[in-house]
């Protein structure tokens, strides 16, 4: 294993990081054990999950994935300290597939909905602090989850980004989380956040969790030049646009219990140039006799903004297949194969 620093913290994580949010729906509480398990032996520090999961979002399910990390996490005690633990608050739901279970649709990031979020999370988790709390997604209409633009809307009401960052200082004065990091955040917030700590003497945020893979180098234009500058690096989620990327949907294949089989919801790698675009990475990978799903993760562990590669598997052959990318080094020739592959066709799934 790899492993990269956190922003500017002391924190070490690894540059594979556990996903965790098909725990609780697709995957069993076992299952989610024997995954920390085998990641943990093969040096994985990071955990990321949140008071959402798992997906696709239902209130009955809601928190089942913490949950599985707690009773986890009570059965190793001196495991604690070996994890870097990374959650989210959910953010208010703006946007028509945002969660409105989860303490109401207007579930902003006041320090009311903040509290009671955190201490829910600990809660669930079995443990008294959390090293990186995020928030979801941000409390402002903005470009989130597949939106190719940005939107212009005048949002009634947000609560302004000095109060939220001044809540979550005080969750770090508590010892209740560690460091604070941000997600589908674009550069303007991004901005905001380093602003409000320079003007208040806050804590600086440590990471930005956003999407990042062969279909999404979105983060390059604007946000990688805050990784570099500012030393808040990108957590990078959906690597394989959901498993598209492996390769197993081509040609129209619906591979049975696999996400894009089961679930109408997820259809932000699904438009024709997206399928498109995935072809030709796919056709890529085995032309330099690599698996479609190494190549894609290989992709995101060589870039230089990437702190962490936030990886999901459903099985333990994906889990070892995804670890194992790590140990996958593209070739200068494949880089620039894909860099003229992503000047034909940039950005085909936002
Ligand atoms: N902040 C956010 O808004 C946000 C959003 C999304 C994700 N995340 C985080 O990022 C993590 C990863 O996201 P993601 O699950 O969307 O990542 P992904 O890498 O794009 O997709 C993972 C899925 O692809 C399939 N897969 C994985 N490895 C495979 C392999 N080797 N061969 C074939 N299929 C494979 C599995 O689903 P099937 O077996 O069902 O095909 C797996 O669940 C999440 O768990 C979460 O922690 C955060």
């Amino acid at each position: 294993m790899q492993y990269r620093r956190l922003g500017d913290t002391d924190v070490q994580v690894s540059l594979i990081g556990l996903g965790t949010m098909t725990w609780g729906e697709q995957n069993t509480e076992r299952d989610a054990h024997a995954q920390i398990d085998y990641a943990l032996d093969h040096g994985i520090t990071l955990i990321d999950t949140a008071e959402m999961y798992p997906v696709p979002p239902r209130a009955e399910t809601q928190g089942s994935t913490e949950r599985y990390i707690g009773t986890w996490i009570a059965q190793h005690r001196g495991a604690r300290d070996r994890i870097v633990l990374a959650t989210k608050i959910a953010g208010p739901a703006r946007q028509p597939h945002n969660p409105r279970h989860i303490r109401g649709e207007g579930n902003q990031f006041d320090r009311k909905n903040l509290t009671e979020a955190l201490h829910d999370s600990l809660k669930r988790l079995q443990t008294d602090y959390v090293d990186l709390y995020q928030l979801h997604w941000p409390d402002r209409s903005t470009m989130t989850f597949g939106r190719p633009a940005y939107p212009w809307i005048d949002d009634a009401y947000t609560v302004p980004i000095e109060e939220t960052l001044s809540v979550l200082a005080d969750f770090v004065k508590e010892g209740k989380i560690r460091h604070i990091g941000v997600s589908n955040e674009t550069p303007w917030g991004v901005a905001q956040f380093m602003r409000a700590s320079e003007k208040l003497g806050l804590p600086r945020i440590v990471s930005i969790q956003n999407p990042y893979s062969l279909l999404n180098r979105t983060f390059e234009a604007g946000l990688s030049e805050f990784a570099h500058r500012e030393h808040v690096g990108l957590l990078a989620y959906s690597p394989l646009a959901f498993g598209w990327l492996s390769g197993k949907y081509e040609g129209g294949a619906r591979p049975a219990g696999a996400r894009i089989s089961l679930f109408e919801r997820f259809q932000r790698y699904s438009k024709p140039q997206a399928i498109q675009a995935t072809s030709r990475y796919v056709e890529l990978a085995k032309r330099h006799g690599l698996s479609p799903a190494q190549f894609a993760l290989a992709f995101v562990n060589s870039r230089p903004f990437v702190t962490s590669n936030l990886i999901g598997a459903t099985s333990l052959d994906q889990l070892k297949e995804n670890i194992a990318s790590v140990d996958v080094k593209l070739s200068p020739e494949a880089l620039a194969e894909i860099d003229a592959l992503h000047e034909l066709q940039p950005n085909p799934a936002p």
